[in-house]
């Protein structure tokens, strides 16, 4: 005969007691989250439901729910710029569109109206007030730049000239901004990829014979300089657009003899770096007392074809905004893919990451690029001479200008989320 199974009584009464057992490590589980260090992040777990009255840090007030801020269209503002190019004295070549050359001023006086509401006026010393002995941290390329620049356009007007000043730190990587009467600094530090990568020095892009690359899974390298900040403001996008694949250094360092290199689709090593931020966002960052953004893409307005314009023209001699017709940039396929790996990695982090959606608002603003209008750091050629298109910059915005929008977003995000 065979034998029963030893244990089928004891499965019985394991089956009885099962419910208990994980009612128990449900509880413990449970006490575990409520009392550990992490506790209010998981608290904001996106699947967790927000409180009624639970505010983000820094909320003054909030948002019309029913409007979205995005859905709108650019209108005419008499009382715009919100600065003067000449006011701000930190401003510098790529920005000073007038200091080298730029006539035409319209491009300063568009306003974003949003359909069903309006964004709050940007109000310098409620920026300031909530800044005091705080730290604000832009991260990222040169487009985060020019939002850090018109961040510190917009608030120092009211801060008199012996009370302000920007320092440079680890090598130019950062750039400290600060209002000394306040206690407050708003700061840039350049890590154009967020990752540690061999393009990183800020003076001389120096890449070498294996070409770009990035270390995997090296946030931290550049992220210990980050911590402490009070409200971080992060953007990559454009370093990456180079082509369908990106090399990442498996381990060791850039100056190794024989470095273990793989060639990764740039999508994916996106999303890499989008794991890293979040990973390094939920360990260095808390909830209750912080808030994080992450600007969107910039559009590049090189080919005027993509707005009916002229098939050798750029954003060179473009001092109108485009239309509502569908004339404009547009996201390629590979945009889209990046955008949508943001989200997709955003949406897994239990600190909730605002995203500043910027990309579409600024997609009509052809007008509003450097254009030929900055310091030249080689001499022109005849032939650039003969046709300024070809070295018109389309990437960079002047100042005053749209990155002012861009922080108007982020003012009402902060204040009114
Ligand atoms: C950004 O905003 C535009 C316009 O509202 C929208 O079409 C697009 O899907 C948004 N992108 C993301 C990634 O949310
Ligand atoms: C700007 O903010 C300050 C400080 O919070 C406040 O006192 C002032 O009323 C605000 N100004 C406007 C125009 O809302
Ligand atoms: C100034 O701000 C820093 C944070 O940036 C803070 O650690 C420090 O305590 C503040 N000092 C004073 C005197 O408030
Ligand atoms: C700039 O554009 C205007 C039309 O908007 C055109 O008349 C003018 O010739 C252009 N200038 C140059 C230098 O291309």
């Amino acid at each position: 005969m065979e034998a029963a199974p030893p244990s089928s009584a004891a499965v019985l009464h394991k089956g009885f007691r099962l419910p208990y057992f994980f009612t128990i490590m449900a509880l413990i589980l449970f006490m575990t989250i409520l009392y550990s260090e992490d506790s209010r992040a998981y608290l904001r777990m996106p699947w967790a439901t927000k409180k009624k009255g639970e505010k983000l840090a820094f909320a003054v007030g909030e948002a019309d729910s029913s409007c979205d801020v995005l859905s709108g269209r650019w209108v005419w503002d008499d009382h715009r710029p919100l600065y003067e190019e000449a006011e701000c004295p930190f401003l510098y070549s790529p920005m000073v569109c007038q200091l080298y050359g730029r006539t035409d001023t319209d491009y300063q006086h568009w306003r974003w109206q949003p359909n069903t509401c309006s964004l709050p006026s940007f109000n310098a010393s409620l920026m300031l007030e909530t800044l005091r002995g705080k730290r604000m941290m832009f991260v990222g390329d040169s487009l985060n730049l020019a939002q850090f620049y018109s961040m510190i356009c917009l608030v120092q007007k009211i801060i008199p000239s012996n009370a302000k000043s920007i320092t440079r730190k680890f090598n130019g990587l950062l750039r400290v901004f600060r209002a000394k009467d306040f206690n407050a600094t708003i700061e840039y530090y350049w890590a154009p990829f967020l990752l540690d990568s061999n393009s990183d020095n800020p003076t001389a892009y120096k890449i070498g014979k294996s070409g770009k690359l990035l270390r995997k899974d090296s946030i931290s390298t550049h992220g210990d300089h980050w911590k402490g900040a009070d409200i971080m403001v992060f953007s990559t996008y454009l370093w990456w657009m180079t082509g369908p694949k990106i090399k990442i250094l498996q381990g060791g360092t850039f100056d190794d003899e024989n470095k273990d290199i793989a060639e990764v689709a740039t999508e994916e090593a996106y999303r890499m770096a989008m794991k890293n931020l979040v990973w390094w966002v939920n360990k260095n960052m808390d909830p209750i007392k912080t808030r994080v953004f992450f600007t969107s893409m910039s559009p590049v307005h090189k080919n005027a074809v993509e707005w009916g314009g002229d098939e050798k023209g750029n954003c060179y001699n473009q001092t109108m905004i485009g239309d509502e017709k569908g004339n404009y940039w547009k996201p390629t396929d590979c945009d889209k893919n990046v955008m949508k790996v943001i989200g997709e990695e955003f949406r897994k982090s239990r600190y909730p990451i605002t995203f500043l959606n910027i990309t579409h608002m600024s997609s009509y603003r052809k007008d509003a690029h450097t254009s030929i209008f900055k310091r030249q750091w080689f001499p022109l050629t005849p032939e650039n001479l003969a046709n300024p298109v070809t070295y018109a910059d389309c990437i960079h915005w002047c100042l005053p200008g749209l990155p002012d929008t861009w922080n108007e977003l982020l003012f009402a995000k902060l204040f009114y989320p």
